[in-house]
């Protein structure tokens, strides 16, 4: 199916579009003084979570639209496609089961095989407790690496054990720094890699295995643990059988955190947390397959953001936390949200003619309000953002929560409802200054709140992310599970090292590609 040329999608886009220039021009003030109960109307529970909607630009009749374009794409069907283990990765000929991970007690054969596969990693992380180490490095890049990085960072106030390194980048810097701090004698390292081939993965665990030799470990396959669905390649490499935990081709990078991949946070914050993550995760998997799709949470975030980012052609959201503790939250964002929709055709290979994936990117705040919100509140371009927010305190000082959050709630107030031209010259400022100190308003924004930040509730927050980027996928109509963009850029990296580590061949590159290789290679040194 062409899903854009389908009953007419084009005409109910830009119906759609012209809808919300109107409701822009009506302006959000007037939109909420009009429905005062707007807030409550356009706000979901679910889990822990509250998320409220109020602030965008959604008329009834807009979302009736939205729904009537998600039952067209079909949505629901492809929700239980999905988690049936289907094969919706088209182009990798690939079920996409990650939700299988979390199913405990499913009856589906990934299901069963991945708790089989959790309890080895549960046994393995409980050996590994007694044994002394006190450091774990993981090892890995993309999917191997942000969501166990950002899930460690979030909960930190839950760690035991061993303190947790990451390491992912191939310039030597990332591992040297991590090395430095490091006794060889009582660190172990955790290479995660879906393929176990991943080059920046490869070297640094190479590297890893040097280091240990050159400290003179007694017994250096002893301090590693692969995780990884190639399981023969990481024994070959040298890993013993009883430390390589598997996951399997229809787990994407992605979205592996609920798999072996968050062996490191397992070992981090112990297993009763990790399944405590997992559950959290599974609450929403379940909401996800069950609720009718005006009431499905991530159903309604992920037709939003499509709102916003295919139909407004507003080209980036912003992702920003109310917790210091979340800081990793908008790098594992970007990955999951523009590795799976930064896409140019649809499932079938048409051309697509909707913005796809927004440019998604954030800071926590209030950190953010200091360095971007200008732009926000009065630059040109519209940027929607997503607020995150908890209820109990983070850090030690109730007050300072508060703080934060009276900030994050005011930012959003800010944003939506702006400050008008009489309002300015109300406070005192003069009618040749106003300009400078209007804002606009009408900047749409989603708040997430959240009860605290622990495993069970941040699992909720990933999964409801994960399910929303691929309903955004769904509806745009393309192959959210493949990356083939990102396969062309390590193939070229390839031929690239090769010239770099001999000569530059006159007649393979363009001329760019060969002045800046030249250029590398007469001054490295
Ligand atoms: O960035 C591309 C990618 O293929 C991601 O999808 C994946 O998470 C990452 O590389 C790492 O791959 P691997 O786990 O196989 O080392």
């Amino acid at each position: 199916m062409n899903p854009e040329a389908s009953s007419g999608l084009s005409q109910r886009v830009s119906e759609v579009k012209s809808e919300v220039e109107d409701l822009r021009t009506y302006g959000l003030r007037s939109m909420f003084s009009s429905a005062p109960d707007r807030a409550q109307q356009m706000s979901y529970s679910c889990g822990h979570l509250f998320v409220d909607f109020s602030k965008q630009f959604v008329s009834e009749s807009i979302f009736d639209e939205l729904m009537a374009i998600a039952r067209e794409r079909e949505i629901s069907t492809r929700i239980a496609s999905m988690m049936s283990g289907e094969i919706v990765n088209t182009t990798e000929q690939r079920a996409v089961l990650h939700t299988a991970l979390r199913d405990a007690s499913g009856t589906m054969p990934e299901a069963i095989a991945a708790q089989e596969e959790l309890t080895k990693a549960f046994a393995l992380a409980e050996e590994i407790s007694d044994a002394g180490y006190t450091d774990v490095v993981n090892i890995g890049i993309g999917g191997s690496d942000l969501g166990p990085l950002m899930a460690y960072r979030a909960l930190r106030r839950f760690h035991r054990g061993p303190t947790v390194h990451f390491v992912s980048n191939v310039d030597s810097s990332d591992l040297d720094e991590v090395l430095s701090t490091c006794n060889p004698a009582s660190t172990l390292f955790v290479v995660v890699s879906k393929t176990f081939t991943t080059a920046e993965t490869m070297r640094n665990a190479d590297r890893a295995l040097q280091w240990l030799r050159h400290a003179e470990v007694v017994t250096p396959a002893q301090h590693f643990v692969a995780c990884t669905s190639a399981s023969d390649v990481a024994t070959k490499w040298g890993v013993h059988s009883s430390r390589v935990l598997t996951f399997w081709p229809w787990v994407g990078g992605r979205f592996s955190l609920s798999s072996v991949v968050g062996f490191s946070l397992m070992l981090g914050i112990g297993t009763d947390n990790f399944t405590e993550f997992l559950s959290g995760m599974k609450q929403i998997d379940e909401h996800f397959a069950t609720a009718p799709l005006a009431k499905n949470v991530p159903v309604v975030h992920g037709v939003i953001s499509f709102l916003n980012s295919s139909i407004m052609q507003w080209p980036s959201v912003a992702v920003v936390p109310y917790s210091h503790d979340l800081s990793r939250l908008p790098a594992f964002l970007q990955q999951l949200m523009m590795e799976s929709n930064g896409k140019s055709v649809t499932t079938s290979g048409e051309k697509v003619s909707l913005l796809t994936s927004p440019v998604v990117w954030g800071e926590p705040g209030t950190n953010a309000q200091h360095a971007f919100f200008q732009l926000l509140h009065q630059g040109t371009q519209i940027v929607p953002v997503d607020f995150i927010g908890f209820a109990k305190p983070l850090g030690t000082d109730a007050d300072a929560h508060d703080e934060l959050m009276a900030n994050m709630i005011a930012q959003s107030r800010a944003l939506a409802f702006g400050r008008t031209h009489e309002e300015v010259i109300a406070s005192g400022v003069s009618e040749d200054d106003a300009a400078h100190y209007v804002c606009e308003g009408n900047r749409p924004s989603t708040t997430v709140m959240a009860t605290a930040l622990n495993p069970r509730v941040l699992g909720e927050l990933i999964a409801l992310f994960e399910h929303s980027t691929a309903v955004q996928g769904w509806m745009m109509g393309v192959n959210s599970f493949d990356q083939w963009g990102v396969e062309l850029g390590k193939s070229i990296a390839k031929d690239v090292s090769a010239s770099v580590s001999g000569a530059v061949d006159d007649n393979h590159w363009d001329s760019s590609t060969e002045s800046l290789l030249r250029w590398y290679l007469d001054n490295r040194s």
